[in-house]
C-alpha cells in the first residue's frame, strides 16, 4: 500500500520447493521483476528438505512453474532465474543445518553485493514453522547486518491456545514489527478499495451506521468439493479454514472506525476494536452443514462423506452461516451475517450492505407501489466491483416502483488486477504491514470462535449445488423482499 523505496534485500524461502512456491510465488516474483518493481531489488535463496537440487537444477524447476503457470520464461527471465536464483537444503533441519544455511546466506549478500537486509519467508506445513522460526532465532538470524523480516502463512494456529502459543514462541525471536502474517485476501485489490470506499466518499461514509444500516452479510461460495485437499480440510472445516481468517478480515474493514492515520498500526489498531466489540457467539444463530451427492453446473458430484481422504462418518463442516453483533455505537443491534461453503452453485465472494426501507408513509395510499430497501454489493471475486441497488418509478403507470443498478467494474476502469501474492511481497519488500495481521488480531478472532469448536453445532446435510441446508434460512437476510407499508 505505501510507496515507499525498496532496499535491495535476499529473500530466503523457507519450503521453497513447494506448491505455494510453485503456483504463487515464483509467478507473482517473475510478474513484478517484468514490470521492474522488484527488478534488481530480490535476490531469492530457496530451501528445502530435499539435498536433491542444487542452483542449477533448482532453476530448471522454477523454470518450469513458470511455464506451467503460463508465464513461459523469455530471455530476459532465463536471466533471471540464472543470476537471481539459488538453493540451499535444509535438511532434516538440525542446527547444523541452519548453521548451514546461514554461511549460505552471508555467501549470497557477497556475491550479490547485498546489504544484509533479509525477508524469511514460511511456506512449509505450518506443524514447521515453530521449529524453522526457532532454529532461525538460535543460529542468530533473527536480527542481521540490515533489517530482518519474517512472514507466515495461514493457518495461525487452529485455536486460542495453539495462536497464543505460535505467537509466544514467535515473539521469543523476532517482533512484531519484524512479523509478516499473510491471509491473502488482505492482498485483493477490492479488499484494500473498501478501505478507500467508506473513507473516501462521503456518500457512503455518512450511512455507515445502525441508523442506516439493517443489515450485512458477507457470503464465500465456492463452487468446489474439497477434492485433493480432503485429508487436510476434514481435519480442519470451514470455520476454521474460511472464518476465523478470511471473512474474519472482511468484517473488521467493513465494521471498524476511521483510523487516525491511514497506516499500518492505526489501522490495524481499528479492526481489533471491532474483534473486541464481537459480542460471544449464540450457538442458537450458528449453522453447520456438509454437502450431500449433488449435481453442479450439470455434472453429478459426490457428497463430502465419499470424497477419498474424509473420515468415515467424519461431521467435519463444509459450510458455516452464522450471526454476529459488533456491539458499539455504530452497530447495536446490526446482524453481521457471514456463510460460507463449499459445492454452492457458483464461485463467489460478496458483502451485502442492506439499508433500511424508507419512512413508507407516503405510499401508504398505494399498496401497488411495493418499495424495496437500497442495497450495496460489494463483490471481490469473480466479476470485482460494486453494484448499488436503488428504486425509481417505472414511466406511465401510476405509483410503481422498480429497482434498478448503479454498477462499477474494474475491468472496466483499470488494466488486470494485480494477484494478491504482488501486493503482498511488494508491501513485505517495503516493509509496510498494513495488510497483515498482527498477533492481538489472531488471538481475537480465535477467541471468538473457539467456543464453537468445543460445543460444535450440528452438521446438517445439503445437497452439492446448492446454497446450504435449508436449517440456516432462518438466520440468512431475505433478499429483495418488499418493505413493509
Ligand atoms: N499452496 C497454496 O496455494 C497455499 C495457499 C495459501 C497458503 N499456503 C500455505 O503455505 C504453506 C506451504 O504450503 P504448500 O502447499 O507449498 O506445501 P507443500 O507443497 O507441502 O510444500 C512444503 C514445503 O515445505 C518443505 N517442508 C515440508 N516439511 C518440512 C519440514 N518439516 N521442515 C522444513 N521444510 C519442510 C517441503 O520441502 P521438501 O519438498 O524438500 O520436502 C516443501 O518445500 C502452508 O502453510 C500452507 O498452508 C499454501
Amino acid at each position: 500500500m505505501a510507496a515507499g523505496e525498496i532496499e535491495r534485500h535476499l529473500m530466503i524461502v523457507i519450503g521453497g520447493t513447494g506448491d505455494l512456491m510453485r503456483r504463487k510465488l515464483l509467478p507473482a516474483m517473475r510478474r513484478l521483476t517484468q514490470e521492474g518493481r522488484l527488478r534488481g531489488k530480490t535476490i531469492i535463496l530457496a530451501s528445502g528438505r530435499r539435498a536433491t537440487f542444487d542452483d542449477g537444477s533448482y532453476r530448471d524447476w522454477a523454470h518450469e512453474a513458470l511455464e506451467e503457470a503460463g508465464l513461459p520464461p523469455g530471455a530476459e527471465d532465463s536471466g533471471w532465474c540464472k543470476e537471481c536464483l539459488h538453493y540451499e537444503s535444509v535438511g532434516d533441519q538440525q542446527p547444523e543445518d541452519f548453521e548451514r544455511l546461514k554461511r549460505r546466506i552471508e555467501e549470497t549478500e557477497r556475491e550479490h553485493d547485498l546489504p544484509g537486509n533479509r525477508i524469511f519467508y514460511m511456506a512449509t506445513p505450518p506443524g514447521a514453522f515453530i521449529h524453522t522460526v526457532e532454529r532461525l532465532g538460535e543460529a542468530g538470524l533473527s536480527s542481521g547486518p540490515g533489517w530482518t523480516r519474517v512472514v507466515i502463512e495461514k493457518p495461525f494456529g487452529d485455536d486460542l491456545d495453539s495462536a497464543r502459543e505460535l505467537n509466544e514462541r514467535i515473539h521469543r525471536h523476532f517482533s512484531e514489527q519484524q512479523i509478516y502474517r499473510i491471509d491473502h485476501y488482505l492482498g485483493k485489490e477490492t479488499v484494500q478499495n473498501l478501505l478507500t470506499f467508506r473513507f473516501a466518499n462521503v456518500l457512503f461514509d455518512s450511512v455507515w451506521n445502525r441508523d442506516r444500516i439493517a443489515s450485512v452479510e458477507i457470503t464465500v461460495a465456492e463452487e468446489l468439493g474439497v477434492g485433493e485437499r480432503a485429508g487436510f480440510y476434514d481435519s480442519v472445516g470451514a470455520l476454521r479454514d474460511m472464518v476465523q481468517n478470511h471473512m474474519t478480515q472482511l468484517l473488521t474493514i467493513t465494521a471498524m472506525e476511521h483510523p487516525t492515520q491511514f497506516e499500518a498500526d492505526a489501522i490495524r489498531d481499528e479492526k481489533v476494536k471491532v474483534l473486541r466489540s464481537l459480542a460471544p457467539l449464540d450457538p442458537s444463530q450458528a449453522i453447520f452443514g456438509q454437502y450431500a451427492a449433488g449435481e453442479v453446473e450439470g455434472e453429478s458430484v459426490p457428497g463430502y462423506l465419499d470424497e477419498e481422504g474424509v473420515a468415515e462418518g467424519s461431521q467435519t463442516e463444509s459450510y458455516v452461516a452464522l450471526r454476529a453483533y459488533v456491539q458499539n455505537w455504530r452497530w447495536q443491534g446490526v446482524p453481521f451475517v457471514l456463510r460460507t461453503g463449499k459445492r454452492m452453485p457458483e464461485k463467489l465472494t460478496e458483502i451485502v450492505i442492506n439499508f433500511r426501507c424508507p419512512a413508507l408513509a407516503l405510499f401508504q395510499r398505494h399498496p401497488e407501489a411495493t418499495v424495496r430497501a437500497n442495497a450495496l454489493v460489494i463483490t471481490l471475486q469473480p466479476d470485482e466491483g460494486f453494484d448499488l441497488r436503488f428504486e425509481v418509478k417505472a414511466p406511465r403507470d401510476p405509483l410503481r416502483m422498480v429497482t434498478q443498478n448503479l454498477s462499477f467494474r474494474y475491468d472496466e476502469a483499470f488494466e488486470e488486477l494485480p494477484d494478491a501474492y504482488e501486493t503482498l511481497l511488494v508491501d513485505i519488500a517495503e516493509g509496510d504491514q498494513t495488510l497483515f495481521v498482527r498477533s492481538d488480531e489472531v488471538e481475537e478472532a480465535w477467541r471468538l470462535y473457539t467456543p464453537l469448536l468445543v460445543n460444535r453445532p450440528l452438521v446438517h446435510p445439503y445437497p452439492a449445488g446448492t446454497m446450504g441446508p435449508p436449517e440456516a434460512e432462518r438466520i440468512l437476510i431475505p433478499r429483495g423482499e418488499a418493505c413493509p407499508i
